[in-house]
Order: C-alpha cells, then structure tokens, then sequence
C-alpha cells in the first residue's frame, strides 16, 4: 500500500527520493509526492497517478540548481483511504506553519477528535486525510525541539503509523517512527535512508536498522538514535539485508509476474533447501522452535491468513489432517479476532502472509498471542510486523515478490506446510516409509514446477481462447478445491475477468444456472482421490454447453477426454501436486491478462500489502 523514503546525506536528494519510490512502486497506490529541504525552506510537490508523473511535475516546479542541490527529503507514494486520490490529499501534508511536513502510512483511527480539538484552537485543514491531522499536532506540540513534539504527538494517537517528519527548523535531521507500519533505516557513510520497505534502500546500503513498534529515530547523515516513545533510549542491531538490488528488478522479462513464475524451481529449492531429512522421512524446521515432544501434544492447527496465503492454507489444512493426523482448520484472517476464537496453549496457530505486513492477519497473531496459543509464522519478508510479532517462524526464502499477484510465494507457502505436516506427522502416525516417500516428493517439486514452466508457450497458446470471454468457472475438489479458488484469484486480480472459484460438487447448488453454451469451466480434475467425481461434474456441465479446460495428470486419458483442451501436470503425491497444478494456472491467468493488454503487475486497485484492515 502506502510507501515512504527519506534522504539524509550529501547526494541529490530528489534523484533518491524518486528512484526510491519507483521501487516502491509495485506495492499499489495511487498519488505521489515529494518535499525538500531547501535553505530552510520545505518545498512539496504532489501528483495524482504515476511516480513518474511526481517526476516530471517536480522537473517543472523545481529549477535544475534546486533539484541538483536539495540533499534532505521525504517522499511518500498513497494509496488512498481517508478521501480520494487527490493532489490536496497526496502526502507530505504541513502542519499549520507550513514549517514541518509529515509522510505517514497507517491509520490515524482518532484523527476526528485531534482534528476538532485542532481546529478549536484556530487550525485550519485543507485535506480530507488523517495524515494532516497528526502534522498539525505535531506542529502544535513543537516548542522547539522536533523529536520531542513527535513523542508528544504520537503518545495522543490511537491507531497505527510509520512516519518520516521533517522540519525547516531543524534541518540535519529526519524524525522517524513506527507502530504497527515498518520503517526500516538504511545506514550508509554519510548519509541515510529511511523507508518503509527495504526496496527502496537495496540500491545504496545492505546495512539496516528496522524500528519496533513505539520506536522512535532520530537520523541524521551520520548518526541513527532511537528512543522509545517515553524517551528512554533503546538498542536495535544493524542488520545485513543479504539481498542484490537485481532481485528487484524485471531481468529481461516483460513483467515481474513472469519473472517470479520463472523464479520458482529456485525460491522452491530454497524454500526446501536443507530442510528434509530423507533418511528420517521428516523435516527439520528449526524456524518452529519446538521439540518433537511438544509437537506431539498440540491437538489442533490453526491457520490464518488472506487473499493467496489464505488459499495456501487451505491446501495446509488438507496436509495436516492426512500426514499429521491432526484437526487442522482455517480462518479468514479479517474473522479471526471478531469471532472470539476458543483457544488454547495445545493450539498451534500458523500466521501465513508473503508479506508479513498484512494487517489482519498481524492483527490474528496478537488475538492468537493474547489466549495463549502457540504462535508461529510463515512469511516471506524478512524482519517484517508478523514474523517480529509472533517470534518463531519459518520463512519462504523466495526472494522479494513485487508483482501484486502473488504466485512464488504461494508455493513456497504450500512447500513449507508440507514440510511442517511432515515433521508434526513423523511425530505422530505417520510411518517412516511413508515420510520417506513424501520427503523425496517434495525435493522433486522444483523440478515438477520446471516441467510446467516449460509449457509456457502451449499454455499461451490456450490462452488466446479466453481473451474475450467476461466470466468463468474454476472447479476442484479435495486439495484440488483451494487451487481452484486460487485460479480464480489470479484471473479476476489480472485480467478483469469474472472469474469464481468452486468445490466441484457445489456448482450443481446454483451456480451451474449461470453456465451457457461456451461459458468456460476451468477444471483442476488432477489424478488424485476424488478424481472421478469431478469428471462427473464436469459432465454436467458439458452437458450445459460449458467449455471446459482441464488441469490434468499426464497420461491421464480419462480425464483428457472430457475436456475441450487440457494443460497436462506431472503425476506425484496428491497434496504435492497442488504446486505444479496452480503454477499452470498462473501461467494461464498471466497470457489472458498479457493478450487482453492488463497492466499485470499493479492492477487497478490493488496493493502488494494490505496494511488497514
Ligand atoms: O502478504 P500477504 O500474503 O499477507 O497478502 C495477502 C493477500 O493480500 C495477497 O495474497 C493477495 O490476495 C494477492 N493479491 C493475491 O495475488
């Protein structure tokens, strides 16, 4: 959603700003802007739409000299909530003075009360946004020293926030600050970076300081100091990123969700990578941090999540159940806290989300931590809310995902829950022959997904044949019911296309009224049990002149001839086979968008993290 940058140092500050926000880019959003320090003065530039628009806007306000010489900002790309996508909305927003200037992700939820108290002491707003109302109260909190007035500030603040602040009076520093919204301060010589996800700061410094909630720093181009918001000073670590600017780049791919369709035989292997143990027919998950004996006493999984991780954790749910033994259910993770979930210290809650920022599923964790449950996360970024949040964690290691349309991340996601269903069942029933067989079949997943990739060009092919169509049905059963929905998923977020993702048996409740000659049915009719039910139900909806494309095992004739066209899988385990399988419809979904000219890597929206609830 929302993304931050500041620029402290000697460099041409606009020039960092702009680069930066354009590697913020993929995490959606709608308006942008900029303010520079200038002989202490702040000057704001805002656009509505492109980054690049903010560019070319701030080339025209600003002289050449100015824009060469400004070595102080903050810049701040919005994706709208409180009001539309205005200029006037845009951030930074300025406090009443004109003498401070604030960029803000999160959600001020009291900004009502502190605006109508603000304007009763003669403020006046001109946005809609809640982001003025806390700039405002930082300016009125000011009585000359700018670090300070934030604490004031933020100690009067209900909601969430992380923020840059910059002020005309003190200009050899950037206040910044976070709870519940990452900042994260890149440290380089001379010079620093702040920014709301390590992206923006990859191209100047591996080293990184990331705030916790409550913390507040002082930076400026030599020196980071935090303090909590009591003022108390605190100590936080400088870390290596470990990751190449070029992982955050398209290389040579027309879009970043090719590139990451591409990338998956690698994030798999590392998401795999030392993690089996083929002797033992188990995993080993030392992210879990827990014993094989107290992973023998939990009596339930609990897994919470949304959009993409959601669907990964209902593939989970089958895995737990069949190789662990165990009852395993999921939450909607927007539900989870609003529906007082019963939960004990023998619950073992897994937190899935790429990004680790999604709000509700952070907003999960903290119900899960509160009743006492055993708390774990899944994510992809490393260092973000989530996997601070609950502490013990495995992460994907798929690298940085930046299309909005998750696909590596889904299936490193389902790798993962393999490999924990495999531990928690080695503990249990679940024979060492048995684990043995399971643990070589997901060491051969990344090569099972190569085998997909390689059907590239014949999925395009397929492909065409849908461009024009507005509906369409994703059918599946048993594991193969959440691919189903993730199809779905994909298609509708990248294309437009209406497409809905049902159990295979649940059509004939209603939704096969829909179905006309041609309507198309995407069935995943894999080889596995249940199998023959669904070619059932893809017969009734033949027989009502749907269209249908099938995700088949190959050499599965049956199966092949009920279909008007198929994309063929390899044949493996029933749960591994959830991985190749989506990766063709992903392929799929992106040759439909490609071919109906979408902007796949940020439809319209959309954002990468969904950081409100
Ligand atoms: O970062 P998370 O995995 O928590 O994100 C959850 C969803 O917002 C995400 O999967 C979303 O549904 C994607 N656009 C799907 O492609």
């Amino acid at each position: 959603m929302c993304g931050i940058v500041g620029y402290i140092g000697k460099a041409n500050a606009a020039s960092i700003l702009i680069s930066g926000l354009k590697r913020l880019e993929y995490r959606g959003y709608d308006s942008a802007g900029m303010a520079l320090l200038d002989d202490e003065r702040i000057l704001i530039t805002k656009s509505t739409g492109k980054v690049s628009n903010l560019s070319e806007k701030a080339r025209t306000n600003w002289s050449p000299e100015l824009f060469q010489r400004a070595t102080t900002g903050i810049a701040h790309t919005r994706w709208a909530t409180h009001g539309p996508p205005t200029e006037a909305n845009a951030h930074p927003h300025l406090d009443q003075s004109g003498e401070i200037a604030l960029v803000h992700n999160g959600i001020v939820e009291n900004y009502r009360a502190l605006r109508s108290r603000l304007e009763g002491k003669g403020h006046h707003f001109y946005s809609e946004t809640d982001t003025e109302v806390l700039a405002h109260l930082i300016g009125d909190c000011d009585k000359g020293d700018l670090f300070q007035a934030v604490c004031d500030a933020l100690h009067q603040v209900e909601g969430t926030f992380g923020i840059a602040v910059l002020s005309s009076r003190e200009p050899d520093r950037i206040i910044a600050a976070r709870r519940g919204s990452p900042i994260v301060i890149g440290v380089g010589d001379g010079e620093a970076i702040i920014a709301s996800d390590a992206s923006a700061i990859l191209a100047h410094t591996q080293r990184v300081m990331y705030l916790d909630d409550n913390d507040i720093a002082n930076v400026t181009m030599d020196s980071v100091e935090i303090r909590d918001l009591n003022n108390v000073p605190v100590t936080r670590e400088i870390a290596e990123l470990g990751l190449d600017a070029s992982a955050t780049e398209k290389g040579g791919f027309a879009h970043f969700m090719l590139k990451e369709i591409h990338e998956q035989p690698e994030a798999l292997t590392n998401a795999i990578r030392g993690r089996l143990d083929l002797q033992l027919g188990s995993s080993v998950l030392a992210g879990m941090g827990t014993s094989q004996r107290e992973l023998a006493e939990l009596s339930r999984v609990v897994m919470v999540g949304c959009g993409t991780s959601l669907h990964a954790a209902m593939v989970g749910e089958y895995a737990f159940e069949d190789i662990a033994d165990i009852n395993a259910e999921v939450q909607q993770a927007a539900e989870f806290r609003y529906r007082n979930p019963i939960l004990g210290n023998r619950d073992f809650v897994i937190a899935i989300s790429q990004s680790g920022e999604t709000a509700d599923t952070l907003a999960a964790v903290k119900e899960a931590n509160q009743k006492g449950a055993f708390v774990m996360s899944l994510v992809n970024v490393v260092g973000s809310t989530i996997a601070r949040e609950t502490g013990r964690g495995v992460y994907l290691h798929a690298g940085p995902e930046i299309s909005v349309a998750s696909t590596k991340a889904f299936t490193c996601q389902v790798s993962v829950l393999l490999m924990m269903a495999l531990k928690l069942g080695r503990g249990r029933r679940y024979s060492r022959e048995e684990g043995m067989k399971l643990a070589r079949e997901i060491e051969s997943i990344p090569e099972l997904v190569a085998r997909v990739i390689g059907k590239n060009d014949l999925i395009a092919d397929i492909a065409e044949g849908y461009t024009k169509d507005e509906h369409a049905f994703y059918i599946g059963r048993g594991p193969m019911y959440p691919v189903a929905l993730e199809g779905a998923l994909k298609l509708k977020e990248i294309s437009y296309i209406h497409a809905e993702g049902y159990h295979a048996a649940e059509l004939k409740h209603g939704p096969i009224a829909l179905l006309q000659e041609g309507t198309p049915v995407i069935a995943v009719a894999c080889d596995v049990p249940g199998k023959d039910k669904t070619l059932g139900n893809i017969e009734e909806c033949r027989a009502r002149g749907a269209r249908i494309l099938g995700i088949i095992t190959e050499g599965d004739d049956e199966a092949a001839e009920v279909m008007d066209e198929f994309i063929s899988i390899p044949r493996t385990h029933p749960l591994v086979a959830t991985i190749p399988a989506v990766v063709a419809l992903q392929i799929f979904s992106y040759h439909v968008a490609r071919l109906r000219g979408c902007e796949i890597d940020q439809p319209r929206n959309l954002a990468k993290s969904v950081t409100v609830e």
